[in-house]
Parts: C-alpha cells; sequence; structure tokens
C-alpha cells in the first residue's frame, strides 16, 4: 500500500469561512496532519471555505437546502423517505416542543437534503466527516448512517467549553456571561446538540480589556491547532471510547504527548501577545 493509501480520508462540511479548514489544509501540505480532504460540502454556495478548498485543488460540492424549504419540497422530483422514518422521528431530538406535523414535516426535508452529502460522501470511502462551522443540525439519519458500524465518524469543533453554552453563539455567550475563561471543545457527534463525547478542550483567558473580537482572536488560534490534533489522534487510533460512571460514554487520549501539547497551548493562550 502506498502512503496516500494509507492516509485518513476526510470530507469537511462547512457554512462560512472556512478558517479551520485553512488550518487543516496548512497541516496537510506541512506533513503534520496525516490525512486527505476527499471533499468540503456546503449548504451554502457563498461560503467563503469553499473557495479556499478549491484554490488548493480539493473537490468541492454545494447541497442548497433551500431546495428543500416548504414551498420547494414539492417540487423535488423524487422524495420517498428512509423506510425507518418513524423511527427517526421518534429518536430526533433537534425539534423539541413543536407539534408532531411539524416535526415530521421539518425532519422531512431535512433528510432529503441530508440524502444529497451522503449520496455524494458514499464513493469516497470517508473515514471521518469533520463539521468545520456547519450552521445546519445534522438528522439521526445521517448519523446513523455515517457511524453505522457503530464508530463515532463525525467530530464538531464548538467554541465554548461544553456542557456550557450550546448552540451556535459560543463566543458571545461565554463573553456576555462576564466569563474569565473561555473555551473550546472538540467532540463526536450523536444526535443532540453538542452533546456528543468529548475528545478534547483547551481553555483562555477573558482579560478585562477583551471585547467579543480579540476574544474570538485568541479562541480561533486554539481551535485551529486542537482540531487538527484531534483528527490526528483518531487517524493513529488515538482515541479510545469508553464507558464511563452514569453510563455516559467517554473518550480517552491514548497519546502520551498529550498533556505536554494541551499545556503549551494553554500557555500559548496565556501569553498577552495572543
Ligand atoms: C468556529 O468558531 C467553530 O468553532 C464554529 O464555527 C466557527 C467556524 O469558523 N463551529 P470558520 O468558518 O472555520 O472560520
Amino acid at each position: 500500500m502506498t502512503a496516500e493509501a494509507n492516509k485518513l480520508t476526510i470530507a469537511v462540511l462547512l457554512s462560512g469561512s472556512g478558517t479551520n479548514l485553512q488550518a487543516m489544509i496548512d497541516r496537510v501540505e506541512a506533513g503534520t496532519l496525516q490525512a486527505k480532504i476527499a471533499l468540503v460540502m456546503s449548504n451554502n454556495p457563498e461560503a467563503y471555505g469553499l473557495v479556499r478548498a478549491r484554490n488548493h485543488g480539493i473537490p468541492t460540492a454545494v447541497v442548497d437546502y433551500r431546495r428543500y424549504g416548504k414551498k420547494q419540497l414539492l417540487r423535488v422530483p423524487e422524495s420517498p423517505l428512509p423506510e425507518d422514518f418513524a423511527d427517526l422521528v421518534k429518536r430526533q431530538r433537534l425539534y423539541r416542543g413543536l407539534p408532531p406535523a411539524e416535526v415530521e414535516d421539518r425532519l422531512a426535508r431535512l433528510i432529503l437534503a441530508e440524502r444529497e452529502f451522503i449520496r455524494l460522501l458514499e464513493p469516497l470511502g470517508v473515514d471521518l466527516v469533520c463539521l468545520a462551522g456547519f450552521m445546519r443540525l445534522l438528522s439521526p439519519y445521517f448519523i446513523s448512517h455515517l457511524q453505522r458500524d457503530g464508530k463515532y465518524r463525525i467530530m464538531n469543533i464548538h467554541p465554548a467549553l461544553v456542557p456550557a453554552f450550546p448552540g451556535e453563539h459560543g463566543y458571545a455567550d461565554t463573553f456576555s456571561y462576564g466569563c474569565k475563561i473561555g473555551g473550546i471543545t472538540v467532540h463526536f457527534v450523536d444526535e443532540g446538540e453538542d452533546t456528543g463525547p468529548v475528545i478534547a478542550q483547551a481553555i483562555y483567558p477573558i482579560w478585562p480589556e477583551d471585547s467579543l473580537e480579540s476574544v474570538q482572536r485568541r479562541g480561533l488560534q486554539i481551535e485551529y491547532a486542537l482540531y487538527s490534533k484531534c483528527i490526528q489522534w483518531f487517524a493513529a487510533g488515538h482515541l479510545q471510547v469508553t464507558t464511563g460512571s452514569g453510563n455516559r460514554l467517554v473518550v480517552k487520549i491514548l497519546d502520551p504527548d498529550y498533556p505536554n501539547f494541551l499545556e503549551t497551548l494553554i500557555r500559548q493562550a496565556f501569553g498577552r501577545s495572543a
């Protein structure tokens, strides 16, 4: 087998500027992340992350979710739902408190859009899907399809220390709460929103003179290093998922260099020049 064939094959899902994608690309090109980025996909045709991918010769694809809006759905030529749709409705944790018909409608439209992503992924033999600023929820259909062998195959980076501040505005929520420490979490994706097993976390200080922008800049520097490291650990078989107390799944990092890596990362973030 060639070295190329041994590499972890990943796909990245994003919706925006793609600076995390850029950090991955830079590390792949520098040889510090042994992975091949086979495809970058977006729900947003305008996402700058797509341009970043193309600039490095990485294939891109867009599934425009607007095609699956309430009115447009009727015009989608082929739209049968999966056979286990009723079960997926029961399992979903995305749309709480809505009337059952509304839940079914939203889930159906989400699944039809996601099926396009799955079709694109299928021939590529992707080992891992990395969410990098992907601003759409993932349904149990997509998640269980990707993880059908029982192994976690979707990672996400969230700009807060979960379980605090899940959702779309991790930096703003941390900052406006008056936190003195902010954090970044990389986790596997399960069927909830930012609830999957935590892989790694790192923290940074929030100083009195900080603004939301300066906090975000500091946090992003951590994101870039931490996300690629987690992917590299996954590739190297350094992530072990075990059952912790209370039956929660817990990830153990087996890399002996992990404490040094984390200490260096956090020290840098506490440097006033960060
Ligand atoms: C990052 O802050 C990431 O943690 C969050 O979305 C943002 C994406 O930024 N999930 P970018 O598109 O990678 O620049």
